[in-house]
């Protein structure tokens, strides 16, 4: 039977459709009313609801959850007694609107963040390997999203990525959730608020080994920026792999506007690597944001201060970075060696989640802060000021 709205009582049927503007789909990230996912509603006398929910694909896996949602909000409103919630799955031409419409209407494949998208989009490097680019960008993501913020994270580190594990992403057997994919489209998994993908969630086993040469590496990151629905982004934050090689270039030319954070350690010697890829990021056109010193020193048990690495690292890499520029490249953030910072990182819970009052948290938090307030791509851009 087909149902249509308000059979009996059209009344109950309209508020129940505004009551299920507040059941969002998990995955999209928007009112499933928006998303035409909601038949046909009809209300009997005695209060009996049926609510048609279409379902993007079979075997959604968001699907219990927004059963769930839907009959709650139903049984929410004045006059429905009972509920029956009837699932189904959109046509292929509903598929097909859905998708169109949450491209915002233009040719498919067109890529959302580029320099007339009022995203930030943050890229960070580093030039030596280990030093917590993909620590940092885990946490700083959580940290910005729970100021409120859409934040998307792209882990551009093919060769090694590890987003998925930081953010637990993954199942018991430390293999990556899948996207679910709407025709073209992949809906990214949600981790704390943020929007995630990666290629470890489209290689079947862990112990994988990705070993693409250039040009493939540049399409795997275009299509994470032109397929994934991240929908309207303030921050996009791309974890790139150490060093100036393939990936940098690819995003130098895929965001020209990304503005990217370079991570170092305190050791003295580490700031001529640093510089290194903060430079190649200029030579693409990219404008530095800033500097994050990461595994500065732990403060022990006794109050003294172990620095492990040395000290000096971050504020001389910005430094040396600012050296003929108009802006100067700021010291961000000195996020100190954390036991608590690792063991989130191992166990999926983000320390800013986890422990917050862990002195590497503050930082993170204290950088979010910091990054949440700009105004996208002021830094490091004249302002065109007139003088008189
Ligand atoms: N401040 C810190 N205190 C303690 N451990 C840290 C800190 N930052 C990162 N780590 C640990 O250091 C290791 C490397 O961190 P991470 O993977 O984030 O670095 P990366 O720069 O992304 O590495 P890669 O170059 O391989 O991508 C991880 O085991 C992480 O838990
Ligand atoms: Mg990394």
């Amino acid at each position: 039977m087909r149902v249509t709205d308000g059979v009996v009582s059209e009344g109950v049927a309209s508020r129940i459709r505004t009551a299920l503007d507040r059941v969002i789909d998990p995955e999209i990230r928007k009112p499933i009313t928006e998303l035409d996912m909601v038949g046909g509603i009809e209300v009997a006398h005695d209060g009996v609801a049926v609510v048609e929910v279409k379902l993007t694909i079979v075997g959604c896996p968001a699907a219990d959850t927004i059963e769930r949602d839907v009959r709650d909000a139903t049984l929410a409103v004045a006059g429905v007694s009972s509920v029956d919630v009837r699932v189904s799955v959109m046509t292929r031409d509903e598929r097909a609107a859905l998708t169109s419409k949450l491209r915002g209407g233009k040719a498919k494949r067109a890529m959302p963040f580029g320099p007339d998208s009022l995203t930030r989009v943050y890229a960070v490097t580093s030039g030596k390997g280990g030093v917590g680019k993909s620590t940092v960008t885990a946490n700083l993501a959580v940290a910005l999203a729970a100021r409120g913020l859409a934040v998307g994270i792209v882990d551009a580190d093919v060769y090694g990525f590890s987003i998925p594990g930081l953010l637990g992403l993954v199942d018991t057997a430390g293999a990556s959730v899948k996207p679910t994919q709407v025709d073209d489209m992949i809906l990214p998994p949600v981790a704390y608020g943020v929007k995630v993908i990666s290629i470890g969630m489209f290689v079947d086993d862990t112990s994988t080994a990705v070993a693409w040469r250039g040009p493939m590496l540049h399409r795997t990151i275009q299509q994470f920026l032109t397929d994934v629905y991240f929908g309207d982004l303030d921050v996009l934050l791309l974890d790139l792999p150490p060093g100036t090689g393939d990936v940098a270039i690819s995003v130098g030319q895929l965001l020209p506007n990304a503005e990217v954070l370079v991570v170092t350690t305190p050791q003295a010697a580490a700031a001529d690597v640093a510089e290194r890829s903060g430079l190649v990021a200029r030579q693409t056109g990219q404008k530095l944001l800033g500097v994050v010193e990461n595994m500065a020193g732990l403060v022990q048990p006794d109050g003294s201060v172990l620095e492990l690495f040395g000290s000096g690292g971050g504020a001389e890499t910005a430094r040396r970075l600012s050296k003929g520029q108009d802006a100067r490249v700021e010291l961000l953030a000195s996020v100190p060696l954390s036991l608590g910072l690792r063991q989130g990182g191992d166990s999926g819970v983000p320390v800013v989640v986890g422990a917050p009052a862990d002195p590497a948290a503050v930082a993170i938090e204290s950088l979010a802060s910091r990054l949440a307030v700009r105004e996208r791509g002021l830094a490091g851009r004249k302002l065109g000021l007139s003088v008189g």
